[in-house]
């Protein structure tokens, strides 16, 4: 039994996503949220950097005495998750091993799939882990443009059906039978990739995955909280009105006194 809250960091406000299913799963436990929205994408930027900003996130949400860190960005999960377990002696998990694993689980055929932002697909991570786990057919594809659409709350018309139509292309016709959404952005799309994938594709939420893995951690480790008041705090880099409304949107209620906005520069760190 452990109160200490749970630090969840993310590039932005998609980690919200996250947030939600760790929240579904563990109400109890005291979670801080960190969206970086003043730097805000990683997905466009060099592997050094995203670690340091990773580094620096980790560093705040450590000064909040957080009792784990779970990475709810998939590109930080790809380039960061590494480092930041050699240099921190606490429980950090990355949202993209969780996916891997519900993939082995849930995929019969074991052609898989796997969609997210340019540098997750470029670092091969999803691939190295899927291969690692025993996949020898993966489908892999960047699909840049679901982030503003979801971030414009376009997920279900006209513009989000023709966009998603022209990326999952490679996976329909029994091409997979699972598909990772390797994005924090991604699930909130899902009504619309499962509509053109069909029932015959699985759609593989980390955000769920990763959810049920924390779960799973902390009663391994003792560290679970079953008596707490599930109390929440959100911090963002960026003007925090951003975040009220689009925060809002992705977690489908109101952060109004719960939002704060936090300051990394005294978390620099050299690396
Ligand atoms: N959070 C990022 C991810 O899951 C998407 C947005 C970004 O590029 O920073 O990869």
């Amino acid at each position: 039994m452990d109160e200490r809250p749970i630090g969840i960091f993310d590039s932005g406000i998609g980690g919200l996503t996250v947030l939600h299913e760790i929240g579904v799963l563990l109400p109890r436990e005291n979670l801080i949220y960190l969206g970086d929205t003043a730097r805000v994408p990683y997905g466009t930027k060099s592997i050094e950097t995203v670690v340091r900003y990773s580094v620096e996130n980790t560093r705040f949400l450590l000064s909040k005495d957080v009792k784990a860190v779970v990475i709810a960005c998939n590109t930080a999960s790809a380039t960061a998750v590494d480092f930041l377990r050699s240099e921190y002696d606490l429980p950090v998990l990355g949202v993209i091993e969780a996916g891997v694993e519900e993939a082995r689980r849930r995929s019969r055929t074991g052609k898989i799939g796997v969609i997210g932002t340019s540098a997750t697909i470029q670092s091969g991570k999803y691939e190295a882990l899927l291969r690692k786990s025993g996949f020898t057919q993966i489908i892999s594809a960047a699909c840049p443009l679901f982030v503003p659409l979801a971030e414009e709350g376009w997920t279900d018309n006209k513009v989000a059906e023709d966009v998603a139509r022209t990326y999952l292309e490679p996976f329909g016709n029994g091409a997979v039978d699972a598909l990772i959404l390797g994005c924090t952005h991604y699930p909130l799309l899902e009504n619309v990739i499962g509509r053109i994938l069909g029932d015959g594709v699985s759609l593989i939420n980390s955000a769920k995955a990763i959810a049920a893995k924390l779960k799973e951690r902390l009663a391994a480790t003792g560290l679970q909280n079953e008596s707490g008041a599930g109390e929440r705090l959100y911090f963002f880099t960026d003007s925090v009105e951003r975040a009220r409304t689009v925060g809002g949107r992705f977690l489908g209620e109101n952060l109004e006194n719960r939002i704060r906005l936090a300051d990394l520069s005294e978390f620099a760190h050299p690396i």
